[in-house]
């Protein structure tokens, strides 16, 4: 049911796809606008994942597509090493001025790149880079965690816990993984955090016995994972996670490429939990997914141990093209102006109980074994069918989208993670929708 004028399906290799069977039954976009998007045969999607969850502030926002082009016919490139625009310096300085944790927390100084997973292996770097500077130059360990999903980079495949991603490509040698903390024996359908796991934490210390600490240079996380099914953190998980790094000297990267920018109610993750890490990866809402970037919160303290040796020495081997890219500056400044505007990095908190009352009334319908929320994300986690993981999460995805919604699936996990100006009825419709497609998947 493809429209006249669309082109051949052959040539273009999709990524995390089945090409084959989407090529057989394309699900194909033409356009967005705020909540919905319209496919090419002039059907309405609600968009119920904010894109791959980047579109924060809805689709088809003005501001940014105004700033966008403006920018294109002022200056549509400069160099990114040796050179700089103003751009880029003010974006920095924006971001600085609200940056995870407040001014007290110090992530001041911001590294661009162009994606999440460049943001992750420029943080794996700049963590063994800075312990080389303070003469800890043999901690060039990174520990990441099961079931973490930190982009397609070699260091973040390597930090990261999913199996599929990892199974079939050589790993950066010396890494390691903490336990997740999914618990569903123990945790299933609790509102809020979960109660059980903060020891969990503690299996930073069993690798610091195995490996030693003076190996280790940092530990990564995503404070709620996402892409691996929306895992909440057990109540009092980070804080001792934090305590057991810094005593050991291992620098703690929060990866909040889906944390950030207002999905949890708060602007990061580190505002909601109140923990502090040392680095901090963003991407995605950083420009409203209208332009592809990425951006690296660091410590005062990591950044500035770095600013030594002679000043015509360049301090840092790393870098890309394009960072801080002028086009994508425009777009996140104006994204910035945005949220702002709109109170859109808090308003997330104020629907979220709507949004965890909505979502738990799906508790019952058959195969639904956990439901999970926070701020504006949710996990509803189904049974998979025997012999048959993914698939009836499959159905649910193909089924809600046949009726007008995007959700995601990890396998028979159903992600949400709407735009944050969703209205409550879209979000009653949101949960109906679901709920239709969870019974017909039974
Ligand atoms: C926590 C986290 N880190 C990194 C990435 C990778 O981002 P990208 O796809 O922009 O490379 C993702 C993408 O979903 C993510 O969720």
């Amino acid at each position: 049911m493809l429209m006249s004028n669309t082109p051949s399906l052959e040539n273009y290799w999709m990524p995390f796809t089945a090409n084959r069977q989407f090529k057989a039954a394309p699900r194909l976009l033409a356009s967005a606008k705020g909540m919905y998007y319209t496919d090419v045969d002039g059907g309405q999607v609600l968009d119920g994942t904010a894109g791959l969850w980047c579109v924060n502030a809805g689709h088809g926002r003005e501001k940014i597509a105004d700033a966008v082009a403006r920018q294109l016919v002022t200056m549509d490139y400069a160099p990114s090493f040796q050179m700089g625009h103003p751009l880029a310096f003010d974006f920095a300085e924006k971001l600085a001025a609200r940056a995870p944790g407040g001014k007290k927390a110090g992530l001041t100084k911001v590294f661009f790149t162009g994606s999440g997973s460049e943001s992750v292996d420029t943080a794996l770097k700049i963590a063994i880079a800075y312990q080389r500077a303070i003469g800890q130059g043999t901690r060039t360990r990174v520990i990441g965690r099961e079931r973490g999903y930190h982009g397609v980079g070699f260091g973040g495949i390597s930090v990261g816990g999913l199996v599929n991603n990892r199974r079939v490509f050589p790993l950066l040698p010396g890494t390691d993984h903490i336990r997740h903390t999914h618990d569903p024996v123990r945790n299933s359908f609790v509102k809020g955090l979960p109660e059980h796991g903060a020891d969990l934490a503690d299996d930073l210390e069993r690798l610091v016995a195995l490996h030693g600490a003076e190996t280790i240079a940092a530990v990564i996380v995503e404070p709620v994972a996402g892409s691996t099914g929306v895992l909440l953190p057990p109540k009092g998980y980070l804080e001792r996670l934090r305590t057991i790094s810094q005593k050991h000297g291992i620098l703690l990267i929060f990866d909040e490429v889906i944390t950030g920018f207002g999905r949890l109610g708060t602007p990061f993750a580190v505002d909601y939990f109140g923990v502090v890490p040392d680095l901090v990866t963003t991407a995605k809402g950083l420009t409203n997914g209208a332009v592809p970037m990425g951006a690296v919160f660091a410590s005062e303290t990591v950044h500035d141990a770095l600013m030594h040796g002679p000043e015509s020495q360049i301090e840092l081997f790393h870098g890309y093209t394009y960072s801080g890219h002028p086009v994508a500056c425009a777009a996140g400044l104006a994204t910035l102006e945005v949220y702002e505007e709109e109170g859109l990095l808090t308003r997330a908190g104020e629907v979220a109980e709507h949004w965890q009352d909505a979502l738990h009334s799906l508790k019952g319908l058959a195969n639904v074994t956990d439901i999970r929320t926070i701020g504006l994300v949710a996990g509803i986690e189904l049974a998979s069918r025997p012999d048959a993981v993914g698939a009836r999460g499959y159905d649910v995805f193909t089924d809600c989208f046949k009726n007008g919604l995007l959700v995601r699936v990890t396998g028979d996990i159903v992600a949400l993670s709407p735009p944050l100006i969703v209205e409550k009825e879209q979000i009653d419709s949101i949960v109906s929708m679901l709920g239709d497609a969870i019974k017909n998947a039974a």
